[in-house]
């Protein structure tokens, strides 16, 4: 029996020490044998403290994708390359967005990638919302909206590719694979109060690259893929395909918790 557990969103810059501690110890209390980790854990300038405390705190594997708050007040390729040199620092650190498949069991394999909202679902181009990530992330400030989405869209094909390169090997591989992800891939998959999103939010909040890319690539296989995200804070569950589940899971700022404990 292997157990996973999986918390996303759960942003440790905005909790204090005592709160971070109470969340380490509830991962330790587990026991698990991984801790499966969806991004937004902090931001540019503090995630490198906070993610090495959290490894050295929980006592398990730490597989983890970055969410779009890691990178405010920073670059997306200098925090990438800083959780590269963390992996190489703490051998239990496993950073999926730059790593092929990893096996869980004989049967069972993991894959996964930051993702990144892509403006492609929805209406970018009527919506009035306007991101954190659109002044604070260095690779898409500075932009005009229309200019933005192009680069909004290549980080959103950037993941895509990802997947593309490693959950085929998977899906041949093993008869179960999860996915993590911090945006969720289809609309149907971005809950917001028990709503799916709606053409203003949606553009913010979908990568519709990767959600292409997983109905492409799980339509050729018989193996169940299982996506987990977050990023909208709110839960739910859908199934866009026979073979294809996507669990969105919710958050609370300054209550970071487990969302769900697996046994497989
Ligand atoms: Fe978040
Ligand atoms: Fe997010």
């Amino acid at each position: 029996m292997t157990r996973i557990g999986w918390a996303t969103d759960i942003h440790l810059s905005v909790c204090d020490e005592s709160t971070r501690q109470g969340f380490y110890n509830e991962v330790r209390s587990a026991k698990l044998d991984q801790l499966w980790l969806g991004g937004d854990i902090g931001e540019a300038d503090n995630i490198e403290t906070l993610l090495s405390e959290l490894i050295i705190s929980v006592e398990t594997r730490v597989y983890f994708v970055l969410g779009n708050h890691d990178f405010y007040f920073g670059s997306i390729s200098g925090v990438r390359a800083m959780a590269d040199q963390l992996c190489k620092q703490y051998e239990e650190a496993v950073y999926l967005s730059h790593c092929r498949v990893r096996e869980v069991t004989p049967k069972i394999g993991v894959v996964g990638h930051d993702g990144w909202a892509d403006g492609r679902i929805g209406d970018y181009e009527t919506s009035m919302v306007m991101m954190h990530d659109y002044r604070h992330i260095e690779e898409l400030s500075g932009y005009g909206k229309l200019e933005r989405w192009e680069h909004m869209k290549a980080q959103g094909d950037q993941a895509a590719r990802h997947l593309e390169n490693t959950l085929p090997e998977a899906m041949e591989k093993y008869e179960e694979v999860y996915l993590l992800t911090h945006v969720p891939p289809l609309r149907e998959a971005c809950w917001y109060e028990g709503n799916i999103a709606n053409d203003e939010w949606a553009p913010h909040f979908t990568c519709k690259a990767v959600g292409d890319t997983i109905l492409e690539i799980a339509a050729k296989y018989p193996s169940n893929l299982s996506v987990f995200c977050g990023h909208t804070h709110s839960s739910g569950v859908c199934h866009p395909a026979p073979n294809i589940t996507i669990y969105t899971y919710g958050a609370e700022y300054e209550k970071p918790r487990l969302s769900k404990i697996l046994e497989l």
